[in-house]
């Protein structure tokens, strides 16, 4: 199985592309830093690092 990592994956244009290339079967990695001006000020306190 080919593996990809995406940068920017929990935006728009990269949730859209994970979206699809695991449906398409590939092991998709995402990285991002959840940035507040994207993602409010309290996404990074929703998760776990
Ligand atoms: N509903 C909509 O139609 C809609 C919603 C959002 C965006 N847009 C449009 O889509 C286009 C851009 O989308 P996009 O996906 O490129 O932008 P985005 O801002 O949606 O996603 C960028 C992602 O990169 C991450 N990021 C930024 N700097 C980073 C860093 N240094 N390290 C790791 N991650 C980092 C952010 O946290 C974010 O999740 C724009 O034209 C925007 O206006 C449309």
């Amino acid at each position: 199985m080919k593996k990809i990592l995406i940068t920017g994956g929990a935006g728009f244009i990269g949730s859209h592309l994970c979206d699809e290339l695991i449906t398409k079967g590939y092991d998709v990695t995402v990285y991002d830093n959840l940035l507040p001006q994207v993602h409010g000020q309290t996404a990074r306190q929703k998760i776990r690092f």
